[in-house]
């Protein structure tokens, strides 16, 4: 019998790929989701189960690892409540003698001045101290980014983003790092490690754009979006107050320091080059019929 796998945030975006990639290496996945109408999107996906539960209620998450081999915990983004959700999830882990817990952190926890980095320092912490038998992921920022203004980038030819054009960001590819996750959970080698993981190129929303206008061969300009536009559009999304204050000093910090990294430690997991940021933008393009 295949091991089984359970994902939390399953029906998020790191969820989803993080689910694809491990059915991908034959285990099984039991996708922990809060909302039962998400369930069948879920199967759809090929999920071998699913746990309702919420991060929030420890029992529902005990109940969810019984019979689990493995876990991959992916809390919500900037959540105030990261440590106690992820000492649930390690609370419960332990107790059914999990052979391997992977929590998925960021990248530069130690960046205090951003509060959910330094709320995953703190985790991160816990986590190692707790006993159980961990593998902490450290993503950088994702290139999926590009994937929520594609629509405007492709009508304005401009791509904005709340930080200034010319500093410099390793992102990644989400398709890689939920690789990566999955290896960490499924193979034998990776306990007790902490894993920088960064795409390969350092590349500014000047070099982004220059690089999407290659793909889609027309120019395509890059813009800072001023701080006060991007919280009053995420207040017009419905983003809590507490949300937009993070996403303030998130990308404040962006503004002056970018986020670089180093992609060796993805190529070393991968057994592979990771994705260069003109092969995601044609991938988007392909999708969407574009070459
Ligand atoms: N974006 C990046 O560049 C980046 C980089 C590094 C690390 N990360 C990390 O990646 C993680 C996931 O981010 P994401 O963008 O994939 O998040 P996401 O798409 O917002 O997904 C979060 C998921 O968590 C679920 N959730 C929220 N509260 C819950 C609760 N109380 N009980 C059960 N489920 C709950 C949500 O369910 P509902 O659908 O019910 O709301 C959703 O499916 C975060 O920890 C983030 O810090 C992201």
């Amino acid at each position: 019998m295949s091991d089984t796998v359970l994902v939390s945030g399953a029906n998020g975006r790191t969820g989803r790929a993080v689910v694809t990639a491990l059915l991908k290496r034959g285990v099984a996945v039991s996708a922990f989701i809060r909302k039962p109408e998400q369930a069948d999107g879920l199967k759809a996906l090929g999920a071998t189960s699913i746990a309702i539960g919420d991060m929030l209620a420890a029992d529902t998450i005990r109940a969810a690892m019984k019979g689990c081999d493995a876990v991959v915990h992916i809390g919500p983004p900037m959540h105030p409540d990261e440590k106690l959700i992820t000492s649930h999830f390690v609370n419960a882990a332990m107790a059914v003698n999990i052979k391997r817990f992977v929590y998925y952190s960021v990248m530069h926890p130690l960046r205090r001045e951003v509060p959910h980095h330094a709320r995953k320092l703190d985790t991160e912490e816990m986590v190692i101290e707790s006993g159980v038998p961990y593998t902490i992921i450290q993503p950088i920022r994702y290139m999926q980014h590009l994937e929520t203004i594609w629509k405007e980038v492709l009508s304005s030819g401009v791509h904005a983003m709340p930080f200034n054009t010319h500093v410099k960001f390793n992102v990644a590819d989400l398709v890689d790092l939920a690789d990566a996750s999955a290896l960490a959970a499924t193979t034998p080698g990776h306990l007790y490690a902490t894993y920088e993981l960064a795409g390969p190129q350092s590349l500014s929303q000047d070099e982004m754009a220059t690089i999407i206008g290659e793909v889609l061969k027309r120019p395509i300009t890059a813009r800072q979006i001023p701080l006060d536009e991007m919280a009053s559009k995420a207040k017009a999304a419905g983003a809590t107050d507490l949300r937009i204050e993070t996403m303030r000093k998130m990308n404040g910090h962006y503004d002056h320091s970018g986020f670089l990294g180093n992609a060796n430690v993805m190529r070393w997991l991968l057994g592979r080059e990771p994705t260069h940021f003109c092969v995601y933008v044609e991938r988007l393009a392909k999708r969407d019929g574009l070459m």
